[in-house]
């Protein structure tokens, strides 16, 4: 324990160690070209999408987009938290990891870490110790046949009764508004803030790095709401996030499969019953996020529903969802439960076994479920019907890519229609493309599968983006950037980082691309930086890439220049300017008109 450790130590840390020795130590690489492959650790599949550079330091998927420093492939391969992980690469070469020394005699107060995820953490602990503590919540618990290991694992707590419990927990030091912000309390019209969670059973919602980000609540019995969950936060997005995945994943480092049901009881009782790779949404329909969520991961899910009517309208939302998301190596299949039951009192009903043959057997391919489908809702025994048909059919196989699946699909229902093929093929009416980003010449000109990915991105290149992205891969090219001081004055957006950047790697002349990027982890910039990070050149000459580095300074330049110009023109038109501003004004007047000639 102690302070924190010191940045210089990272950095050394970093400049030390290998990452192609890290990872390779736990997924054996292969050379190829200047950087090293290997099948993707974190999803599955079967021909190497997986590189690590040994010169940027950074690994990189192009199939899971996966990517990161050592550390941050440590932290994802041995699921450590960031200080382990530091202290796990210390290890290797056999230094300790100091501490930065507090100050003064009396140690000062530690600064109250109130992150949003420190609060959901600190109340789920509390919400666990409430557990024990309750005679009514133990009796549920015990009701509904959970064994203690499994309530431990998922961490299910108990919210007790009271209008004001975290209020007392937190005491006066928190900050009203972070209870807020991560949904835990709310605020009524007259201002009183009181507990949303009151008298139930809390399941904590973690996501991909085991973070506890929201709660689902039952009440203990009958009630209504029969589930009260956390509401869209900063850090809690219902339609990106599923409930068990994290459980899922520690228990199993390569999923084979995974089963997508309705309700986080399924998903607990599935585990104790020792179906460790069962996932539910939280409380809402199944978005498409989740679906690409689940394949980066697993070439085979099974939407696991029950068989009455409201099982069945999610099953059909689910299948035109994953339309777009389908590919040759991809596996969509769904299993319908007997009426009346859901996976927790099946798996009660028949054991792991028989539940598990019963996915093998039972649980129908997406293809036979369409067609199924299909036929049910059209009487194709009418011309009419067959027609309707064919409309309906031309829309669902528009949303999918060309696979081979969808060949098969076609045949089918030209015969169900009674059509030609190129009838159906013809129906097809394809949802507009969104359109790429603008993108850099080099960016734009190849068409690679790599180049794909990068444009599906959605940030727009912007000259200081371009900047930002070339320093990144090429921290060397520091010396011909602009001077920090002068940048800094231009009003454009990421500007800052970029001086930040431009800083950085003058002040570290042999910093690489990780560890650059690791001095901005957990800040605001580490999303953008992540994001550009990827919009690598393949193969350039170092001396293009300086023209064109130096270039982006110009237009840069440009930019801010016609930006000052505009609001000084603006300004005149609406307040008049003063007698420095018109000498400005003049100034950039002639600067732009002798730039242009
Ligand atoms: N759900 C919800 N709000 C409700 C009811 C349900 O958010 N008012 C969500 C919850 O995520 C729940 C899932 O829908 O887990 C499935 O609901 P349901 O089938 O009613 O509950 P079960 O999971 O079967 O829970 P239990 O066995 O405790 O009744
Ligand atoms: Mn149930």
């Amino acid at each position: 324990m102690g302070g924190h450790i010191p940045r210089d130590f990272i950095d050394q840390l970093l400049g030390r160690i290998d990452i192609v020795d890290v990872v390779n130590s736990r997924v054996p690489l292969k050379k190829a070209g200047r950087e090293y492959t290997a099948c993707c650790p974190f999803h599955n599949e079967k021909t190497p999408s997986f590189t690590v550079s040994p010169t940027k330091q950074f690994f990189h998927c192009f199939g899971c987009g996966a990517h990161g420093s050592a550390i941050s492939f440590l932290m994802e391969y041995d699921h450590l938290d960031y200080v382990e992980a530091i202290e796990e690469l210390a290890r290797t070469l056999g230094v300790e990891v100091p501490r930065e020394q507090q100050r003064g005699g009396n140690k000062p107060r530690q600064p109250l870490d109130d992150s949003l995820y420190s609060l959901m953490e600190k109340t789920s602990h509390y919400f666990r110790q409430q557990l024990g503590k309750s005679v009514v919540a133990v009796d549920y618990i015990k009701q509904r046949g959970l064994s203690q290991d499994i309530v431990q694992q998922f961490g299910i707590g108990y919210a007790p009764d009271e209008w004001d419990a975290l209020t007392r927990l937190f005491g006066r030091d928190y900050d009203r508004q972070k209870l807020l912000a991560c949904g835990l309390q709310i605020a009524n019209d007259n201002g009183r803030v009181y507990d949303r969670f009151r008298d139930r059973l809390m399941f904590p919602i973690r996501d991909r790095r085991g973070r506890v980000i929201g709660f689902g609540g039952r009440v203990l019995g009958e009630g209504t709401p029969k589930y009260l969950n956390s509401p869209e936060t900063e850090i809690f997005h219902k339609g990106s996030e599923l409930y068990g995945l994290f459980e899922a994943r520690q228990q199993t480092r390569k999923l084979a499969r995974l089963l997508v049901v309705e309700g986080y009881m399924d998903v607990v009782a599935l585990a104790q019953f020792d179906v460790t790779y069962a996932v539910a949404t939280l409380g809402t329909a199944t978005t498409r996020e989740h679906i690409q969520q689940l394949f980066r991961l697993v070439p085979e899910v099974v939407f696991c529903f029950d068989g009455d009517r409201a099982g069945k309208e999610a099953a059909w939302r689910a299948l035109e969802v994953a339309l777009p998301e389908l590919r040759d190596d991809r596996e969509i299949r769904f299993l319908f439960l007997p009426s009346g039951e859901d996976p927790d009192t099946q798996i009660r009903n028949i054991g792991k076994q028989a539940f598990e043959t019963s996915v093998q057997q039972d649980a129908l391919p997406l293809s036979d479920y369409l067609l199924e489908n299909l036929k049910q809702q059209f009487n194709i025994s009418s011309r009419e019907g067959r027609a309707r048909l064919t409309a309906r059919a031309g829309s669902l196989l528009g949303n999918m890519p060309d696979i081979l699946l969808k060949e098969q699909l076609i045949t089918e229902l030209a015969r169900l229609a009674g059509v030609d093929r190129a009838v159906i093929r013809h129906r097809q009416n394809r949802q507009t493309q969104s359109q790429p980003a603008e993108m850099p010449p080099w960016i734009r000109e190849q068409n690679s599968p790599r180049v794909r990915r990068i444009t599906d991105q959605e940030v727009r290149m912007t000259p200081v983006r371009y900047a930002i992205a070339l320093l990144l891969n090429y921290p060397d090219l520091s010396p011909y950037s602009e001077n920090p001081e002068q940048l800094i004055h231009y009003a454009l957006p990421g500007v800052n980082l970029l001086c930040k950047l431009v800083e950085t790697a003058e002040e570290h002349p042999h910093i690489h691309s990780a560890g650059l990027m690791e001095r901005f982890r957990g800040t605001e910039h580490e999303k953008i930086l992540l994001k550009l990070m990827k919009w690598q050149p393949q193969e350039a000459d170092m001396q293009i890439l300086q023209q064109e580095f130096q270039d982006c300074f110009r237009q840069i330049k440009r930019q801010a220049r016609q930006k000052a110009l505009e609001s000084l023109l603006h300004k005149e038109q609406t307040q008049g300017l003063d007698l420095q501003e018109k000498h400005d004004l003049l100034s950039l007047l002639d600067d732009i008109h002798g730039a242009s000639e």
